[in-house]
């Protein structure tokens, strides 16, 4: 088993070490179809947005202070362009913290509308996450206080998460990385770690975000524009013989993005749990909205230039790219180096156990409203209500989630404060730690949920995050009562 998977490894590494020569020409000679060409200039340096500075000394503490405004900020060529920041910075300034520290942070709200933080894919009490029902009201500040769960390392994320208006907000540059380190890291320090965040934008002539459209808020929003950390067409240097890790963060509204190296192999190592218990060589890697992926990017021996692509996807529901998109560029230039093999153990995740596990069924939808006759993405034919409780667990009890897609769209899934565990086609949990899966048109989806993972109770919400249906309604919640409380 593991000498197959030393084998394949080495092939694709191989393989990518041996490239043929990299095209002459830039990344538009590669692509069918049509070609945005980016306003600003391309092949500029990948920035990286800066940590946020921990304010406390004690070292098991991370206390950082944020705040979110409205700014104008170069991000195209020409005019500035209004967007939504947190503390300046698009994307976001990155949340750094080891396993089992405690993270305060001091949040300001200076926009001239409510919103919240969330903090995506942490396993913590929803008391103290940020949702559609506890919003930090203008010019009000707020303190969130948890605990990175020992024993679970991973690439996070927090973003603005008010009611009904996340669409408006975190797209508009309200969103930034989670980094929670290892204690042990099995990862050789060699490879480095480098952020991508990947976001999308649609721009009007003077450069300002335009508003959705119906078919926008129908479908999900995607932009003409992509970028990498805030830039368009950026460009990543490499030295020859260099392995790199790579977190990827799909922080766009509605866009998939199906990554792709041609010439260099893609070994993906994690998701949004963090690491995966062996590597994988992935000819691409799909991300859906919310999605992380940790990927491991080795430069051959030769000096050249390769570029990432997002490929064509089709999502459904009657929108389809049909070309492909150049996002970034990745240069192989400098002293060679040798970086050390990538591990072929990265730790053991252990399954859920079914047994004795509940179940609960969530099927996608659509219902007009009574009041104005429009219609609405919904789950179990309603749409979210903050003042409602829709469903009742028990904190401790573990349940297979089946999500019913009985549309023609694929919808991603996120269960907020828990990672779980998705079932392959026979039933059995899959060894990786998930916490946005993809709902696949006519098919019934399957993950299994221990509540008590961690110890809290509270409202976990489970919604779509193609952010138009989320906040058009496709949310749901359920109440987790403590294990003490008999459920009503
Ligand atoms: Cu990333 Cu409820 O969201
Ligand atoms: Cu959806």
């Amino acid at each position: 088993m593991h000498r197959f998977l030393q084998l394949a490894v080495a092939i694709a590494l191989g393989l990518a070490g041996c490239a043929t020569p990299p095209p002459a020409a830039g990344p538009a000679n590669r692509i069918a179809g049509k070609v945005t060409s980016p306003a600003a200039p391309a092949g500029q340096p990948l920035p990286e947005s800066p940590v946020l500075p921990d304010l406390n000394a004690d070292p098991g503490i991370v206390e950082v202070d944020l705040y979110a405004a409205e700014e104008d900020v170069p991000v195209l060529s020409g005019a500035t362009t209004r967007m939504m920041l947190y503390n300046g910075s698009f994307p976001g300034p990155t949340i750094e913290a080891r396993e089992g520290d405690t993270v305060i942070v001091h949040f300001h709200n200076r926009l001239s509308v409510p919103t919240s933080v969330h903090f995506h894919g942490m396993v913590i009490d929803p008391e103290h996450d940020g949702g559609p029902w506890n919003l930090v009201s203008p010019r009000q500040s707020h303190t969130y206080t948890w605990t990175a769960r020992a024993g679970m390392p991973m690439t996070a994320w927090y973003h603005a998460h008010p009611h009904g208006t996340t669409h408006l907000q975190a797209p508009k540059g309200l969103a930034g990385l989670i980094r929670i380190l290892a204690q042990a890291d099995p990862m050789p320090a060699e490879f480095g770690d480098t952020s991508l965040v990947l976001t999308d934008q649609k721009f009007d002539l003077n450069n300002q975000i335009v508003p959705d459209t119906e078919f926008d808020r129908f479908n999900g929003r995607e932009g003409d524009r992509i970028f990498v950390n805030g830039r368009l067409m950026p460009k990543l240097v490499l030295r020859p013989g260099e392995t790199r890790r790579l977190r990827v963060l799909n922080a766009s509204s509605a866009r998939f993005y199906k990554l792709s190296l041609p010439g260099l192999a893609l070994v993906q190592v994690g998701t949004d749990g963090g690491l995966f218990e062996t590597p994988a060589v992935a000819a691409n890697v799909l991300l859906t909205p919310a999605d992380r992926a940790e990927i491991l990017v080795r430069a051959p021996a030769q000096r050249g230039t390769y570029t990432l692509m997002a490929l064509a996807h089709d999502r459904g529901l009657g929108l389809r790219e049909t070309f492909d998109r150049p996002l970034m560029t990745i240069e192989i230039a400098g002293e060679p180096t040798n970086s050390p093999p990538i591990p072929l153990k990265l730790r053991t995740v252990a399954p859920i156990s079914l047994a004795g596990a509940g179940s609960r069924t969530f099927t996608t939808g659509v219902v007009r409203s009574a009041a104005t006759g429009m219609l609405h993405f919904v789950l179990n034919a309603q749409q979210y209500d903050p003042l409602r409780i829709d469903q009742v667990a028990q904190l401790g009890s573990t349940e297979v989630i089946t999500i019913n897609n009985v549309g023609s769209g694929q919808h991603p899934i996120h269960l907020h404060n828990v990672q779980f565990q998705l079932l392959d086609a026979s039933g059995v949990p899959i060894p990786r730690w998930e916490d946005v899966i993809i709902a696949q048109p006519a098919t019934q989806t399957r993950f299994v949920v221990k509540y008590g993972l961690d110890e809290f109770p509270g409202m976990f919400m489970l919604h779509c995050h193609l952010l138009q249906h989320e906040d058009d309604g496709m949310m749901t919640d359920i109440f987790v009562n403590p294990a003490s409380t008999p459920s009503p």
